[in-house]
């Protein structure tokens, strides 16, 4: 019986193993940015998530949305960490309509960023944690425990990668792209200078493109540095008590190990 299940187990993991390497195949090209939030001590550059919020406001929010993400985010530390002000600022550029009544008002911060423009463009929000850029090898995800998902090195990796290839099939244009390996719906966007950055930061679609891949990454985990923070207060909390542990342990066993006091 154990056998069995033992076998038919590992049959699941080979043809699992099988189907991972074969949507690697497809999987395409996904280039391993170095982003600040990587690795256990790794946090998010606030800079860069206001020149992602940036990017994500002047390009992608045409087509884009961000509908899980409320305005009052923005303001929050560990994120952009907008001032209030700029804040309130930022949230009254939009109109959002209420549900109940059809009016149309200007946007507060509680309020969230509005969905996908475009039917077909998938909201971002979640983007991030919704791709993964690295796997194998041969679906065992390994890669993934040494390069993390590789979410945000997907997005940055997916914006970039337009082969400049097109082709139309039942009245739509599609796009090559060698990040997905696939012919998408989405048009190249970025190019040399698109956006002006407050900063000085000079906008060539490298750049572009990881400000906002990092901003996405935010988007979807904005708990990242408190999670990060929280973590590190436990292993150092699990250790001290390891180490207590193991004196405690020491001292009831000694009358009957035979030591030096006993
Ligand atoms: C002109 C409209 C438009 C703009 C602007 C645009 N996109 Fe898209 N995007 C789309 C459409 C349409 C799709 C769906 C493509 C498909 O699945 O064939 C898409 C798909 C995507 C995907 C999903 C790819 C996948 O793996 O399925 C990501 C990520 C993405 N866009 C990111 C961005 C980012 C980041 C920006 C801003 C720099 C941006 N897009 C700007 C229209 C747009």
């Amino acid at each position: 019986m154990f056998r069995k299940t033992l076998l038919s187990g590992l049959a699941a993991v080979g043809l699992l193993a099988m189907g991972g390497g074969a949507e690697a195949a497809e999987a395409g090209h996904v280039t391993d940015f170095s982003f600040s939030f990587e690795g256990p001590f790794g946090s998010f550059d606030q800079s860069q998530l206001q020149r992602g919020l940036q990017v994500y406001t002047e390009v992608c929010s045409a087509c884009h949305g961000l509908k899980f993400v409320a305005y009052r985010t923005l303001a929050d530390p560990g994120g952009p960490a907008l001032s209030e002000e700029a804040m309130h600022a930022f949230a009254a550029q939009f109109e959002v309509t209420e549900l109940a009544t059809g009016e149309t008002r200007v946007a507060a911060p509680p309020d969230h960023f509005a969905p996908s423009n475009l039917p077909n463009a998938p909201d971002l929000s979640l983007m991030a944690k919704a791709r993964a850029g690295f796997h194998g090898p041969a679906g065992l995800g390994v890669n993934q425990i040494l390069h993390g998902m590789g979410g945000p090195e997907y997005i940055a990796s997916f914006v970039t990668g337009f082969t400049g290839e097109e082709k139309v099939e039942a009245g739509v244009t599609l796009y090559e792209n060698h990040a997905k390996g696939a012919w998408v719906a989405m048009n190249p966007v970025l190019s040399d200078g698109l956006v002006t950055y407050a900063d000085g930061t000079v906008a060539t679609p490298e750049q572009m493109a990881e400000d906002v891949a990092a901003f996405l990454m935010w988007t979807a985990e904005p708990k990242m540095m408190a999670r990060k923070q929280a973590g590190l207060v436990a292993v150092l909390f699990l250790a001290g008590l390891t180490v207590l542990l193991y004196l405690t342990n020491k001292k009831i066993w000694l009358p009957y190990k035979g030591g030096k006091h006993a």
